[in-house]
């Protein structure tokens, strides 16, 4: 390749002419070394945002970011191995639910997870907040863990596509992250780090996702399978409903909470149903049978209570108490808590998610700057769903905080996010669209 010259990258995306395979990895290099200055970076990321990429310079920006830094290899283990990914939303702890239901059906998990975002909750905090279990795992116990039980969750390492925390730093100050192509290359990057043959992106779209339209949702959804098909992995995306949270606990120890009681047999519910698809989706891309056959294995992994063991024995591992799933009250609580009730008769229409998250923030669930910590105990139950019918003075919601005055902060928001009307509204279906192969 002759000389590389910035410049030169940002007028050809300036003017929609496409970067070569050589540009885009020396771009990428310039990047994760600090050769290119962050004002020619933001530069070009803005004639992005602005004009988009190809498919093909997508997937090879998606690859450059994946070789910036390590890429994980299962090699080691006997069977398949599966990742899956949500774009982020409010209430989904799924994650939680999946990774043992897939690992008592043989296939491993290794899954590298992040902390909250804004309004959106994070796994890695969700879990932190079983007494004494930790996410930041040696690489050795992490893969070793693996091997023994099946799946494991650990903070995503600083050295996993390190690229992607240059740019997405410099995305999140510059009003570039809404990007189709860049958000497909930062989440895929990541993912293909992280090394499973079998992927499941579950694409939030709603209120309450950074996906608003159904086209936009599927449109990344496309990218993302294309890129890791342009990588040698399977990739199925289910396009999921976010103008409502997911279950009905919104916070970190109560959604651990209502992740056991999906694995000890509660699964004749939205939560449930839905990650008895996921989980048979991804049984079925790593070759356990047709869906059907994989719906079963799935829902047999929860009634015989294989599931929960596995769970179990990860906390363990990751030196947890594992008798969380056994006795709920060893899960940290909420000093307060404040029940909201129905002003008049009729049907939840809407709960608005985002509006939930940022509540839930309030509380104590999130963090308002980088360096707040988190209140385990703290958050939402919703007692009734989108739908529901309800009576004036019917429990809505309990909010649970640390302090009284957090609750009188966000009460009037969660009134606010919460519509009862006379009329029923329509049903909105949890899975919106499914794009496998
Ligand atoms: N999550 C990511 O990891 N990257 C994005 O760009 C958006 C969401």
């Amino acid at each position: 390749m002759s000389e590389f010259h910035m410049t030169e990258c940002i007028r050809k995306t300036k003017g929609r002419v496409p970067l070569s395979a050589g540009e885009i990895h020396a771009l990428v290099r310039g990047v994760t070394d600090g050769a290119i200055p962050d004002y020619q970076t933001a530069a070009w990321l803005m004639a992005v945002c602005l004009n988009g990429l190809t498919d093909t310079e997508t997937a090879l920006l998606t690859a450059a970011m994946r070789d910036s830094g390590q890429v994980m290899s299962w090699d080691f283990l006997q069977g398949p191995v599966a990742d899956k990914h949500s774009t982020g939303g409010v209430g989904d702890k799924t994650t939680l639910i999946l990774a043992p239901i897939v690992a008592a059906c043989g296939v491993f998990m290794p899954k590298m997870s992040g902390r909250g975002l804004g309004h959106t909750g994070g796994t890695i905090d969700k879990l932190e907040s079983i007494p004494g279990l930790t996410t930041a795992l040696q690489p050795e116990e992490f893969r070793a863990l693996v091997k023994r039980v099946g799946c494991a969750v650990a903070m995503q390492s600083g050295n996993l596509a390190p690229a992607d925390k240059k740019l997405y730093a410099l995305r999140d100050v510059t009003e570039t992250v809404n990007s189709i192509p860049l958000i497909c290359a930062s989440i895929m990057s990541k993912k293909l780090a992280t090394g499973a043959d079998h992927i499941l992106l579950d694409v939030k779209v709603g209120s309450g996702a950074f996906m608003k339209q159904d086209e936009d949702a599927a449109e990344l959804a496309r990218l993302m399978r294309e890129a890791a098909k342009a990588d040698g992995r399977q990739c199925s995306a289910i396009l999921t409903d976010m103008d409502r949270p997911l279950g009905r606990c919104i916070g970190n120890a109560l959604e651990v909470q209502e992740a056991i009681s999906v694995l000890r047999g509660d699964t004749d519910n939205t939560l449930g149903r839905l990650c008895i698809a996921l989980a048979a989706e991804l049984l079925r891309m790593a070759g356990k049978g047709s869906r059907d056959a994989c719906t079963e294995l799935a829902e047999q992994a929860v009634s015989s209570g294989a599931a929960l063991r596995r769970f179990a024995q990860m906390i363990e591992g990751q030196h947890g108490d594992p008798r969380v799933t056994e006795d709920l009250s060893l899960l940290p609580k909420a000093k307060c808590s404040r029940v909201i009730r129905a002003e008049s008769d009729g049907y939840i229409s809407a709960m608005q998610s985002e509006e939930i998250g940022r509540a839930c923030v309030l509380l104590g669930a999130g963090r308002m700057t980088k360096t707040d910590s988190i209140d385990p105990g703290a958050g939402v139950v919703l007692a009734a769903e989108y739908g529901d019918a309800v009576q004036k003075g019917d429990p809505l919601l309990t909010m649970y905080a640390a302090a009284e005055s957090q609750l009188d902060e966000a009460e009037g928001r969660l009134r606010a996010a919460v519509t009862v009307s006379r009329e029923k509204p329509r049903e909105m279906p949890l899975i919106r669209r499914m794009l496998t192969d």
